[in-house]
């Protein structure tokens, strides 16, 4: 996490520098700075909390540098070190004179310390990156050469990271690199920007070249100069971006979470418009290269994610193995990357990630490529790491997803997954041809159910705001719906700091039940289907434990009315695809809590959107 950007040309620095780490706020947003270079020296400003802080730092201090026209600036998540002004970014050497941005983790950083104490550092802040800054500017000193300072410096360092750095005696140059941390260039007429991500450099222009690991690019207002680990020079490779500058805006809504939940059935519409025709032809995924032979060839399939992505692939197992018939594992990826994993060239692996750049999926992605599997990403960046890395895309055209709580992103990989599930079927043929039909048509008719959904929120609002003041809140299913569960759970503790959780209904007198009394508030899921009766006793169970009751089903059983506080309705729907509708009210749940408690709905303390840390 953490945004990094920079700016060499002839442009004033500072707005251009706030205006792309506004566009980077989604990647932490617990302090920012920026550093310009002055007249005879660089200036540093920082401020703790949001961007909006730092903006009202920089106004103070204007005429300080209204013609500085090259600079570097960041907004970080804490890794090392609390969230103040001195952990702030940038980062300087002892006297001030170099200074450096940073978005990762450096492993060795107290070796490095130590190392340079002893060689005169005066280490100010807490963080690892400052490590980075005084070894810098110590090969600095002796070489007079920034390019090969950060190369050699570069060589020390264990761990992630893309650095942007300046020195006050370059005053025609900024120079960057990373590993295992994103990083891309904006090519301009005579000026350059640098950024973590595309948002912060397109509204300038289109042209951008990434950065590969360990190369290292030196731009002056001239020219750009790639070379690599070894100081040969590299030739660029400068693309046209596809993509659009978008005006971030609430179109009337309090939050964007709100705007998101509400643009669900459109992206539905999105997902489904060139891939589903009718309900008599086969499901088209261009860039899905999975035949006959390859499946015939597969033993398992591994779904790797994390977070809402990894309640997704839950769902993506259930569904692949019923439509497919192929067994599917589900792994957070955090866990995959530390153990012993028997993937091989007979196993697909499923990546899925909204950004395509959360560091522990895609360093499981590297490893299971390296073991010769099929890697299959499913992601809302076609443009991210991770889609780089894949032998199949699907590309789930979600939009950008600006609220921390992922929504319309989830629903979007769900989808996604229904589509890959009837497209292996369809290619493997075993499933029955009317089945199949049945789930694409109703597939097509999930948007106008969430449409009715959302006309009636308020009685989900007045729902919410009955329960806003518990400590817990439980959520239960069976079957496909558990995941749901989850993702409720998870939705409620992100943006309300409730502590919810999910559980399947059949665990509850497993353990879980010990804790119900008339102050936990459960919820069950209860749509029609394979396990209804039985969550409907499970319900009971905790209703005789006096739990307060809430169901969430598209069942008219009457006795429903004696067993539960609430009951919001859903509309009827196959149950393979209930999770579609089921989500629904949960993330809105989680939504009217938050507003109800004033709670930061959007930037959630503590999160980032983009998680680039493993
Ligand atoms: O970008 P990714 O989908 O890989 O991110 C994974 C998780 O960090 C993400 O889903 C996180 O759990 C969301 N904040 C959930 O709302």
């Amino acid at each position: 996490m953490c945004g990094i950007v920079g700016y060499i040309g002839d442009k004033p620095v500072v707005d251009i520098l706030l205006n792309g780490l506004q566009q980077l706020e989604y990647r932490g947003y617990d302090s920012a700075g920026v550093a310009v270079m002055c007249e005879n020296k660089i200036n540093v400003y920082k401020a703790e909390g949001k961007l909006e802080n730092l903006s009202s730092e920089l106004l103070i201090h204007k005429d300080e540098y209204k013609n500085s026209t090259m600079g570097i600036g960041h907004i970080r998540w804490a890794t090392h070190g609390a969230p103040n002004v001195i952990n702030a970014h940038p980062h300087t050497c002892n006297c001030g004179s170099l200074v450096i941005v940073h978005n990762g983790i450096i492993e060795n950083y107290k070796e490095l310390k130590s190392e340079l104490e002893k060689k005169g550092a005066k280490f100010r802040s807490q963080t690892d990156t400052e490590a980075v800054a005084h070894l810098i500017a110590y090969i600095y000193n002796e070489t007079k050469n920034l390019t090969e300072a950060v190369r050699l410096a570069a060589q020390k360092i264990d761990g992630a990271y893309a650095l942007c750095v300046m020195h006050s005696d370059k005053k025609d140059e900024l120079v960057a690199t990373k590993r295992n941390a994103p990083l891309l260039v904006g090519v301009g007429e005579n000026e350059y920007y640098v950024a973590s991500d595309v948002p912060a450099t397109i509204p300038y222009t289109k042209k951008a070249m990434y950065l590969n690991d360990n190369q290292i690019v030196t731009l002056t207002r001239q020219s750009m100069t790639l070379i690599d680990s070894e100081g040969n020079e590299l030739p660029k490779k400068v693309e046209t971006l596809p993509w659009e500058p978008v005006a971030l805006s609430k179109m009337g809504y309090k939050h964007f979470m709100l705007k998101e939940i509400h643009e669900q059935p459109d992206v539905i519409r999105n997902v489904l418009t060139g891939k589903i025709h009718s309900s008599d032809e086969p499901i088209i995924l261009n860039e899905v290269k999975l035949t006959k032979e390859s499946l015939k060839n597969l033993n398992r399939i591994q779904i790797i994610a994390c977070g809402t992505s990894l309640h997704a692939a839950m769902i993506g197992k259930y569904i692949i193995e019923d439509f497919c018939g192929i067994a599917v594992d589900v792994e957070a990826s955090s866990e995959y990357i530390y153990r012993k994993t028997v993937t091989d060239e007979h196993t697909l692996v499923i990546g899925v990630s909204q950004s395509g750049e959360t560091a522990d999926t895609l360093t499981a992605i590297k490893q299971s490529k390296a073991r010769g599997s099929h890697i299959l990403i499913i992601t809302n960046r076609p443009d991210s790491a991770m889609a780089r890395e894949a032998d199949s895309l699907l590309s789930v055209n979600a939009g950008i997803e600006v609220s921390v709580a992922a929504t319309k992103s989830y629903m979007a990989q769900l989808v996604s997954f229904y589509l890959l599930a009837i497209y292996m079927a369809e290619i493997k043929g075993n499933m029955n041809t009317e089945a199949l039909k049945t789930l694409k048509s109703d597939l097509t008719l999930v948007p106008q159910k969430i449409e009715q959904i959302l006309s009636h929120k308020e009685y989900i609002q007045k729902c919410a705001q009955y329960y806003a003041n518990t400590k817990d809140f439980i959520y239960v299913a069976r079957g496909i719906n558990y995941p749901t569960a989850l993702e409720g759970a998870l939705k409620l503790k992100e943006i309300s700091y409730i502590n919810a959780t999910g559980y399947p209904a059949g665990e509850l007198k497993h353990g879980p039940i010990a804790m119900l009394d008339e102050s936990m508030p459960v919820l069950s899921i209860l749509m029609k289907g394979s396990v209804y009766e039985k969550l409907l006793s499970n319900s009971e169970e905790a209703k005789a434990r006096n739990a307060r009751m809430i169901a969430l089903t598209n069942s008219k059983d009457e006795k429903l009315k004696d067993l539960f506080d609430f009951i919001i309705e859903v509309p009827e729907i196959q149950e393979l695809l209930s999770p579609l509708i089921a989500i629904v009210p949960l993330q809105l749940i989680a939504y009217y809590i938050s507003e109800y408690l004033g709670k930061d709905v959007d930037q959630p303390r503590n999160l980032a959107k983009s998680v680039t840390v493993e």
